[in-house]
């Protein structure tokens, strides 16, 4: 294990070198952050179950078409993922009213908004990932015309796929953000395909009656529990039964 190659450690990731060219290892640590790595903290079991949350999505959307760069998972805590040149925007789709929306235009966190709303930031901790406009994209070269129009589509399908997925379970999806890459053929021709992991770490979950939130807002927000209804998330979604 030791021997493997690191080739990048993120504040709740690791990715090592894949087994075959064009594959990486992404591990799953157990490190939460928040406010730009301020705040701090280890969550026993948060790895673990963030690894199965995003493969069961990750699984799903492949099923129905969407490209992701998930092959399968190797452990508990780790995936083997395809090699992908990651795209440095952090797309946040919105469905309710919460966190900076709410701050920024003072809606009430809790409010449905007119449509889902796709927002782009620009993956730079030094700056603290502002919020930039399609404009900005594709001025500063950071993906093409083409490439935003794809990813706006494929968030939205995403949307619409796993707001159901988690209605189904009693969950509803508040927002969320996702990553792309371009994954390259023996032609070095790039299509953009879904990154990173889809868990709660980067969702807002409430429960659909109580409206409890179950998901990082927990950390963020000392509300204690976190992992607690991390798994619960697992649970209502039928995964982990070998573990209860
Ligand atoms: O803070 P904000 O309201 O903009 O977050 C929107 C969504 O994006 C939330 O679900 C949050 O968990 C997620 N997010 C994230 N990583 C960031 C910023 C936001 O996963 N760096």
């Amino acid at each position: 294990m030791s021997r493997r190659k690191k080739l990048y450690e993120g504040k709740a990731k690791i990715l090592y070198e894949g087994p075959e060219p064009g594959t990486i290892i992404q591990h799953f640590k157990d490190d939460a952050t928040a406010f730009n790595a301020q705040k701090r903290a280890t969550l026993e079991g948060k790895g673990v179950l963030n690894n199965r949350i995003s493969e069961f999505i990750m699984e799903h959307l492949n099923r129905i078409g969407v490209p992701t760069h998930f092959i399968r998972r190797l452990n508990m805590r780790e995936q083997l993922v395809r090699e992908v040149e990651i795209i440095p925007l952090e797309v946040v789709v919105r469905n309710v009213a919460a966190g900076s929306i709410s701050k920024r235009f003072n809606i009430p966190e809790g409010e449905p908004l007119p449509r889902a709303i796709v927002e782009f930031y620009f993956k730079d901790d030094a700056l603290g990932d502002p919020l930039v406009s399609e404009e900005h994209v594709t001025a500063f070269n950071w993906a093409s015309p083409q490439e935003i129009d794809e990813i706006i589509a494929l968030a939205l399908r995403v949307n619409d796929f796993v707001s159901g997925l988690f209605a189904g379970a009693g969950i509803r999806l508040i927002d969320f953000k996702l990553e792309f890459g371009r994954l390259y053929d023996q032609n070095d021709m790039a299509r953009v395909v879904l990154a990173d992991e889809i868990s709660p770490d980067c969702c807002r979950l409430w429960d659909m009656t109580t409206n409890e939130k179950m998901d990082k807002d927990r950390f963020r927000r000392d509300l204690g529990n976190v992992t607690e209804a991390y798994a619960e998330v697992a649970r209502r979604l039928g995964i982990m039964r070998e573990m209860d």
